[in-house]
């Protein structure tokens, strides 16, 4: 089949990037990722999650940083809320609001318990009444569902599961979901039957794939995603992060190896890839590390050269 003729991508640097990092981040950083991020084209940014600070301390500063953007017009801010709880601090003032809240599932149960202390039931419970809320003013809903490639605790996950959590996210009302590999163990054969198995529930314009990349495939995974006409994907500007209740799983596909790839499949992603490297150098530098991206490396190289 044809390639999609562009990609969007969710860069979720400062969330999922960040999430993970021991030392504490000031939000004065965040915020210039995040304006970084989209003056290199980005138009979809996963700024910050509504978590527990207990749970996640990096997050404590969601509102903080939400405030702190220049708002870009054309640019989509989301945010991730767990609970009522979680959005109702995400809508509590005018100049946080974000564009999208993301509930965020398991395909995995012990993912579920481990990730956001109940099962998949109670998630879906918990997660309606964000949903309603979030679409009686306006804000637009996503789901992320992780594990679906694989689970530090459960081992293999069947596409039905994949399936059934999709199906349930529909029942919500979720308007589009992520297929995510959160500890990066799927390869695109794999990867094509959780796509299948999402797409009895969402149309293809509804799904997006979210790849970490701790076994190095996410670029091929994003490739299979690719054949079969997903055109929405998520990555992290350096390769940032991890999931602190995923051990041993490192970032997601870097969005500088991601849009490489996109551009040279003449795929039109709206993004500058030399400022989107410049992006992750900002990060990386005040991570005090290299960019954990093969391509912002060799386009670095290549500037010294
Ligand atoms: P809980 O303990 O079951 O909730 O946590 P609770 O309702 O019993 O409340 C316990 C305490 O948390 C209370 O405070 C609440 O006020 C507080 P205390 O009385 O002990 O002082 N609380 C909150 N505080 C701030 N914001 C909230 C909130 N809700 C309760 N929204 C909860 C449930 C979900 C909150 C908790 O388990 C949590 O915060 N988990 C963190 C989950 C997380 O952020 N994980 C990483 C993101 S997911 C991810 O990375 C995967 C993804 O990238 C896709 C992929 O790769 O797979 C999306
Ligand atoms: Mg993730």
């Amino acid at each position: 089949m044809k390639f999609p003729a562009q990609v969007r991508i969710i860069d979720v640097g400062p969330r999922d990037g960040l999430q993970n990092e021991k030392q504490l981040i000031s939000a004065n950083v965040k915020i210039e990722l995040v304006h970084r991020l989209q003056a290199a084209g980005l138009r979809e940014i996963e700024v910050t999650s509504y978590v527990s600070p207990k749970w996640v301390p990096q997050m404590g500063d969601n509102a903080q940083v939400m405030a702190g953007i220049a708002r870009k017009p054309g640019v989509s801010y989301s945010v991730l809320t767990p609970n009522l709880k979680g959005f109702e601090a995400a809508v509590a003032d005018v100049a946080i609001k974000p564009h999208e809240i993301v509930v965020f599932g398991a395909a995995s149960e012990a993912f579920s318990q481990k990730n956001i202390n109940c099962s998949i039931a109670e998630s879906i419970e918990r997660f309606a009444p964000v949903v309603q809320a979030a679409k009686a003013q306006g804000i637009a809903v996503r789901g992320a569902m992780s594990c679906t490639l694989g689970c530090p605790y459960e081992g293999e996950i069947a596409p039905e599961r994949v399936g059934y959590l999709a199906g349930l996210m529909r029942g919500i009302g979720v308007e589009r979901v992520d297929v995510a590999d959160t500890i990066g163990v799927g390869t695109p054969r794999k990867v094509q039957r959780a796509f299948e198995a999402t797409l009895a529930h969402f149309s293809i314009d509804e799904v997006s794939g979210h790849f970490h990349d701790t076994y190095g495939q996410a670029l091929s995974n994003t490739l299979a995603a690719l054949q079969m006409g997903v055109w929405n994907f998520q990555s992290s500007v350096a390769g940032l992060g991890g999931c602190p209740y995923a051990k041993g799983a490192t970032g997601n596909v870097s969005t500088e190896d991601v849009v490489y790839l996109l551009h040279g499949l003449g795929i039109d992603t709206g993004i500058d890839l030399e400022a989107l490297v410049d992006a992750g150098q900002f990060i990386s530098a005040a991570l005090g590390r290299k960019p954990n991206s093969r391509v912002a490396i060799a386009l670095i190289n290549k500037r010294l050269s």
